[in-house]
């Protein structure tokens, strides 16, 4: 198949080659070689340089396993590779994802009023304003009373259903924010909850402790149509019609009161039994797993937080997405997190990224980091649909430091390479000040010691040498020696608030972006999740036929059938 005209592949450039054979020559670093992170990280000239911030964040990647050459190399390589056209190119509503013909635009969700981007002919922000507007309008008047149940009761909990983008993401927000002063002061008395999984158990999990005539069910999906969200939507449906029996109120008023919707597709939800203007839609260029600044995101975070928190939220993204199409790259967080992920899963060969949030309050940022990751660049073919001659994508894990180092990092120091991102903040979101009463350290000084030293221990290690003089058993030398040469990066946020939440957000969806345009994938597409959404419409229409007319199960290989007459009998 002959190429397209335009950018070389990454794997024909100059750059690549260099950056070959440097990946060659530091994976030979030995313990006490010049390329090994533990001398490395003593060269204080390559430590200030391998620095880089923006707005008082602070990005350390001198603990990446590369010099100030390699750097240099993978610059090089986002030059040869057209970088900065491939982000132009999303920035200004080009349709970049070629196997939808899509635009890829969710920048556009947090721009400011006064901005003009363009999708094809028209300027999208106007409607972007609109939709905005409608949702905090209607988030206030819920907040307020304004807006009553079906029964005359104020309205002060909210469970948000969807799944995938239409759920991670929200659900990171709202749980980085639940601690925040500001935040949690504006959600006083009220409740968000997700329905997210088709398993039964969340549902009770989601209706637990729940009033139907207090509640509002809000619907969220782009497409209206994915099972699990629509299941769980009629699920929630009928509790409140029968609700509304048991209080003698009226079913259609209870669905106009109680239920509302999040869609790309309006007629989809206005079928489904929605008011029109109970619906609040966005657009096919936002995709599902980038969507949490649109409707998705901001209808349940505006209902429990506040239009205000919400809105500094989004303006702490467009603040990093003008970083990211503004910057020099040698100083731009996205572009240096994404050409690092690159050097280390491509080059290294180290596929996987931990994420390691010291904040409590990011519990669920790796999660949804992993499916705008995974989701993104898990890819096997390029943009033209050739196969790639290298693996694109990485594997994405994490969980809160510290409690991920009582768990896996065992691992991590010892077993199996990864590449760490600690995500720190200067400031707590709650501060305790345990030195008043006779503690050595502030609680927050505890975590963030542990945020400083777990990365020098990773590049560091301990040695042999080390450990004999320190007086270890022989038969126990091997067992405590940590080889070291571990790379990780340090990000230094000066507080987890709504505005750094949103820059937070902005610096790995764009890190992910560069990557995928670096590899050549089409990052906006999901073509991977289609085959088992097609076997468990059958395997559904199967059950169906087992359960309704004892029809044996047929149709499947050997081992599916015998486990589905498992589950059956
Ligand atoms: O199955 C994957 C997926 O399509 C995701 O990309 C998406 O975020 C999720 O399902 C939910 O889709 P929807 O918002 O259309 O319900």
């Amino acid at each position: 198949m002959s190429r397209k005209p335009g950018p070389p592949a990454a794997w024909e450039t100059d750059a690549w080659s260099k950056l070959e054979k440097s990946a060659a020559k530091l994976q030979q670093s030995d313990a006490d070689g010049p390329l090994h992170l533990r001398q490395l990280i003593e060269d204080e000239d390559r430590c200030e340089a391998l620095r880089a911030s923006f707005d008082g964040i602070t990005m350390d990647y001198s603990r990446q396993k590369l010099t100030t050459e390699t750097v240099n190399e993978l610059l090089e390589l986002a030059e040869a590779t057209h970088l900065k056209v491939k982000m132009t190119a999303m920035a200004s509503g080009k349709a970049i994802n070629t196997t939808e013909g899509r635009a890829v635009m969710h920048m556009a969700l947090r721009a400011p009023k006064n901005e003009k981007i363009l999708v094809g002919d028209s300027d999208v922000v106007p409607e972007v304003h609109e939709v905005l507007d409608r949702v905090y309008a209607f988030a206030e008047s819920v907040r307020s009373g304004e807006h009553k149940g079906a029964t005359g009761k104020k309205i002060d909990t909210v469970i948000s259903i969807g799944i995938g983008g239409s759920y991670l993401g929200p659900e990171f927000v709202f749980e980085a924010l639940r601690t925040d002063e500001t935040a949690a002061a504006a959600a006083q008395g009220r409740t968000l909850k997700f329905l997210a999984n088709v398993d039964p158990v969340d549902v009770a999990r989601a209706l637990s402790g729940v009033d139907p005539e207090t509640t509002l069910v809000v619907v969220v999906s782009k497409t209206f149509t994915t099972a699990e969200t629509m299941l769980n939507a009629r699920t929630l449906r009928r509790w409140l019609e029968d609700a509304a029996t048991k209080a003698g109120a009226d079913k259609a008023e209870m669905i106009a009161k109680h239920m509302i919707a999040v869609s790309a597709a309006v007629p989809k939800a206005t079928d489904f039994g929605i008011a029109e203007e109970n619906v609040f839609g966005f657009w096919d260029w936002v995709g599902g797993r980038y969507s949490v600044c649109s409707a998705v995101g901001v209808m349940p975070l505006a209902l429990q937080y506040g239009p205000d928190v919400v809105q500094a939220f989004l303006d702490g993204a467009w603040s990093m997405d003008e970083h990211f199409l503004s910057a020099d790259f040698s100083e731009n967080l996205p572009v240096l997190v994404g050409l690092i992920g690159v050097w280390n899963a491509t080059f290294l060969e180290y596929n996987v990224q931990a994420l390691l949030p010291y904040s409590q309050a990011l519990l669920r940022f790796p999660a949804h980091i992993q499916q705008v990751s995974m989701e993104s660049n898990g890819k096997r073919v390029t943009l033209e649909g050739e196969h790639l001659p290298i693996e694109a994508g990485e594997i994405v894990l994490g969980e809160p430091g510290t409690n991920g180092q009582h768990s896996f990092y065992q691992l991590i120091h010892q077993g199996r390479v990864m590449a760490c991102d600690f995500i720190g903040s200067i400031k707590s979101q709650q501060p305790i000040d345990a030195t008043a009463q006779g503690e050595d350290v502030s609680n927050h000084d505890e975590l963030m010691a542990n945020f400083f030293a777990q990365p020098d221990a990773l590049a560091t290690g301990k040695t042999i040498k080390e450990l004999e003089a320190e007086g270890v058993p022989k038969d126990l030398l091997n067992h405590k020696e940590f080889p070291g040469n571990r790379p990780s990066t340090q990000l230094l946020f000066p507080c987890f608030d709504a505005k750094r939440v949103g820059q937070l957000l902005s610096l790995y969806e764009n890190s992910i972006a560069v990557k995928g345009f670096i590899w050549g994938v089409n990052s906006f597409d999901q073509w991977g999740v289609e085959l088992g959404k097609v076997l468990a419409k059958q395997v559904r229409g199967a059950l169906q036929g087992a359960r309704a007319e004892n029809a044996p199960v047929k149709g499947f290989n050997p081992a599916t059938t015998s486990l589905l007459k498992t589950y059956l009998e």
